[in-house]
C-alpha cells in the first residue's frame, strides 16, 4: 500500500466520511492513519485518478515519497510548497534544493497567493506541488478543478438556482450513501436533476420524482442534454409524480440520495409563527416520505433536514421522532453550514 495526503475542503469531518464510504463500497483495501481538519492521510492500494472527478470535498491529493526515491529528470522546473503541519519544514526544503542542485536543474520556487497553501486554481502549466505534512514529503498527483463544476451548470438548459442543490455538496452526499458503479440511486425530490446528473457521471443509473410540472420537464431536458454532452453510459428515469408515493413509480433501488423541499426561500429570517408552521408540514412530508422510501431502499438514505432560523430561536422538523417512530437507523448525522445561508442543513446517513 502506498501513503497519500488527502487534502480536505471546508467541512472537514463530513470530507472524511466521504473518503472512507467511497474507498469501502468500492473495495479499496485502505487505512486513514492519521487526520485532522486540513489533511487526512490514507495508506491504500492502486488509487483511480478519477477518484478526485467523484470526490466533492478533497480538494488535492498527494503521494507520499522518499527524497531518495525522487525522480524528476528537466532541465528546469517550477515548483512550490503547501505547508500543512510543519515540523521538518527546513529539513525537507533544504534536502529538495540539494537534490535540484546535484541534478542541474534550474529551479523557480513560487509561493502561495494567500497563506501556507496553494489552491487549486493556482495549478498551471507545469508547476509542481511538494505538500509537507510533518515529516512526510509528497508530490501533488490529483487536483479537483472547481472549472468543471461551473461548466456543468452554466450550460445546463434549465436552470432554476431555488431547485438545485449544488454539485459538491451532490458528490459528496452520494459518496455518503456508498452505492458504487451501475447500481441505482434515488432523488424523490429530483429538481432539476443535479444529484441524477452526477450520479450519472459517476456511473450509477438514477431514478427521479418532481411533484412541479415544468421543473419535472426542465429535469429530463437536462438529463437528456448531460448524457450526450459528457457521454454517459448509465441510465435515467424521471417521474412527474410525488415523493410520498415513490413505489407507484418504482420498485427498489440500492440507495435513495435526496435534498428535499426545504421550506419556503427566504431573504430575511421569518417569524416564530411562520417558522413552525414550516417545521410542521416539512415533518408530515418527511415522515410520509420516509415511509415510503424505507421498504423499497436496500442499503442507505441519506435525507436533508433543514434548521429554520427566527429572531430568537430555530425550529427543526421533529426528525429524530420521525426516524424512531419508522425504525430507521441513524448512521451519523452532520451539520451542513453555507456562509450567507439563512437556513442551515442536517446531512442524516440512514439505514432503512
Ligand atoms: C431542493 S429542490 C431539489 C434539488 C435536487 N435534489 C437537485 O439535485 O438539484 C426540492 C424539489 O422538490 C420538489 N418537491 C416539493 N414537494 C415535493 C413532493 N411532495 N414530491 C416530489 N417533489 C417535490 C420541488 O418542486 C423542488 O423541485
Amino acid at each position: 500500500m502506498k501513503d497519500y495526503i488527502f487534502v480536505l475542503g471546508r467541512d472537514p469531518e463530513i470530507s472524511l466520511e466521504e473518503i472512507k464510504r467511497y474507498l469501502e463500497s468500492r473495495r479499496y483495501d485502505f487505512k486513514i492513519k492519521e487526520y485532522n481538519k486540513k489533511i487526512a492521510l490514507v495508506s491504500v492500494d492502486h488509487l483511480k485518478n478519477k477518484i478526485i472527478g467523484d470526490l466533492g470535498g478533497t480538494l488535492k491529493i498527494a503521494e507520499v515519497f522518499n527524497i531518495k526515491d525522487l525522480d524528476i529528470n528537466q532541465d528546469e522546473i517550477k515548483y512550490g510548497f503547501s505547508v500543512y503541519g510543519s515540523k521538518g519544514i527546513t529539513k525537507i526544503k533544504n534536502e529538495l534544493k540539494n537534490y535540484f542542485k546535484k541534478q542541474k536543474t534550474k529551479v523557480i520556487i513560487k509561493n502561495p497567493k494567500m497563506g501556507e497553501t496553494f489552491s487549486p486554481s493556482e495549478f498551471k502549466g507545469n508547476f509542481i506541488e511538494f505538500v509537507v505534512y510533518n515529516n512526510y514529503l509528497a508530490k501533488t498527483i490529483l487536483v479537483s478543478n472547481p472549472k468543471d463544476y461551473g461548466n456543468r451548470d452554466d450550460k445546463k438548459p434549465y436552470f432554476d438556482r431555488l431547485k438545485v442543490t449544488s454539485i459538491r455538496l451532490t458528490k459528496i452526499l452520494i459518496n455518503l450513501s456508498g452505492v458504487k458503479e451501475n447500481e441505482t440511486l434515488l432523488d424523490p425530490f429530483c429538481g432539476t436533476g443535479t444529484i441524477l446528473q452526477e450520479a450519472l457521471l459517476m456511473g450509477i443509473n438514477g431514478y427521479g420524482i418532481e411533484k412541479d410540472h415544468r421543473t419535472f420537464e426542465g429535469c429530463k431536458t437536462n438529463l437528456n442534454w448531460f448524457k450526450k454532452a459528457f457521454n454517459v453510459k448509465n441510465n435515467f428515469e424521471v417521474f412527474h409524480g410525488d415523493a410520498r408515493e415513490a413505489t407507484k413509480f418504482i420498485d427498489k433501488v440500492d440507495v435513495v440520495v435526496t435534498e428535499p423541499f426545504l421550506g419556503p426561500f427566504f431573504k430575511q429570517y421569518p417569524s416564530e409563527t411562520q417558522a413552525m408552521k414550516i417545521k410542521n408540514e416539512l415533518t408530515r412530508l418527511y415522515f410520509d416520505t420516509l415511509r415510503e422510501l424505507k421498504g423499497m431502499t436496500k442499503k442507505r438514505i441519506i435525507f436533508i433536514s433543514p434548521i429554520i432560523p427566527f429572531k430568537k430561536g430555530h425550529a427543526k422538523p421533529d426528525m429524530e421522532s420521525i426516524l424512531s417512530k419508522l425504525r430507521i437507523k441513524v448512521e451519523k448525522k452532520f451539520l451542513y453550514q453555507v456562509q450567507g445561508n439563512i437556513i442551515d442543513r442536517e446531512i442524516y446517513v440512514l439505514t432503512p
